[in-house]
């Protein structure tokens, strides 16, 4: 197949920041899906349905004229979310997920909930209201760990969290291991997962392979084949309960390259590309449709987009950064070829 015709697709789970990086990096996701989950860890987060509503307007002046582009808001769970903040939440319609950060879990997490219990009333109430909770499922404990900590989180924090609230809609992103497939296979309803382009791409080896690579360090950190094998399975199995997100999280090059680097992949120049090549290496490219631009919306309760986006098979160049503010960002695959171009409108 040399060309393929989808559905305009939608980002379930993006970073798009602020000021000069969000104006650097919008126009990227905003070319190629129609929507995005927009992630509320800024410095200070994204806490209150107003200031969602100032972050929300700051995207829409940064996109390029005459984009259809919608970002669709999230709130920043803390410790002291209260449940009037969720009934203004739901009111305003453009917020439509919480998003739980384990205090110390990743970029900007500091704010997160540090001991689920004191957040058991809002999550009571969101379940009353129907307002989803979208969760980073590792734990934090300096004693699990790195790349065990998604499936501990699963047994020890998601397991019961399923039973307590047996009607809250979760998805729980960015998915890293086979377990957690399992595990989202096996749930009960109302519950799905996001999938980023860099787990199916690549294994951990991604991270050493002839020294330490650090554009390729992210939370959750690369798993084993396995793990990639089994996320690749799932995302090309047509099961609803998986779908796209990019977990695009620019950060500026001396951040990356530095002693403790900052976690975080930047792939939104070429989002949907990187998923065609994906499912295109099992021979699956039927199923991309679907999983990039049927199931998220189906399963966050709005209508599918209705115009497409043509890709070609066709190599495609990535330059070797981009201007990024004042700084500069090292795209993924930079300096090197992508497989799949997405056809100029
Ligand atoms: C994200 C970021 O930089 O904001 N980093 C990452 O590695 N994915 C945060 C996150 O989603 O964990
Ligand atoms: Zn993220």
């Amino acid at each position: 197949m040399n060309r393929l015709r989808i559905l305009r697709p939608d980002d379930w789970h993006l970073h798009l920041r602020d000021g000069a990086a969000l104006q650097a990096v919008v126009g990227f996701t905003a070319q190629r899906f129609g929507r995005a989950i927009v992630m509320p860890n800024l410095k200070p987060p994204i806490t209150t349905t107003a200031l969602a509503r100032a972050y929300r307007q700051r995207i829409l002046s940064a996109l390029p004229a005459g984009s259809r582009f919608e970002p669709l808001l999230t709130l920043y769970l803390t410790n002291s979310t209260t449940p009037d903040e969720i009934d203004r939440a739901r009111a305003c319609g453009f917020i439509h997920g919480v998003k739980l950060y384990p205090a110390g879990a990743t970029t900007h997490s500091d704010a997160g909930v540090s001991d689920l219990e004191r957040v058991y009333g809002v999550l009571a109430h969101m379940e009353k209201v129907g307002m989803r909770l979208l969760i980073h499922g590792e734990s934090t404990g300096p004693d699990i760990d790195v790349f065990d900590r998604e499936s501990h989180f699963i047994d020890t924090v998601l397991e019961p969290l399923l039973v307590r609230f047996p009607r809250l809609p979760i998805v729980l992103e960015h998915l890293s291991t086979a377990r957690g497939v399992e595990f989202i296979r096996g749930a009960r309803p109302g519950i799905a997962a996001t999938i980023t382009p860099q787990h199916l791409l690549h294994n951990r080896n991604a991270i050493f392979s002839g020294g330490i690579r650090p554009h390729f360090y992210c939370l959750p950190i690369l798993k084993r084949e396995p793990d990639r094998e089994a996320l690749l399975e799932a995302a090309t199995s047509a099961n609803p309960r998986f779908f796209l997100g990019t977990d695009s999280a620019p950060h500026e090059k001396n951040a990356k390259e530095n002693s403790c680097g900052c976690a975080g992949m930047f792939t939104a120049h070429a989002a949907i590309e990187l998923y065609a090549e994906a499912f295109a290496s099992v021979g699956r490219l039927d199923r991309l449709e679907a999983f990039a631009s049927h199931f998220g919306a189906d399963f966050y309760g709005l209508p599918r987009n209705t115009d497409h986006i043509t890709l070609l098979n066709e190599p495609c160049m990535v330059p070797a950064g981009y201007l990024f503010g004042d700084a500069e960002l090292i795209p993924y695959r930079a300096g090197e070829t992508v497989g799949w171009r997405l056809e100029s409108a």
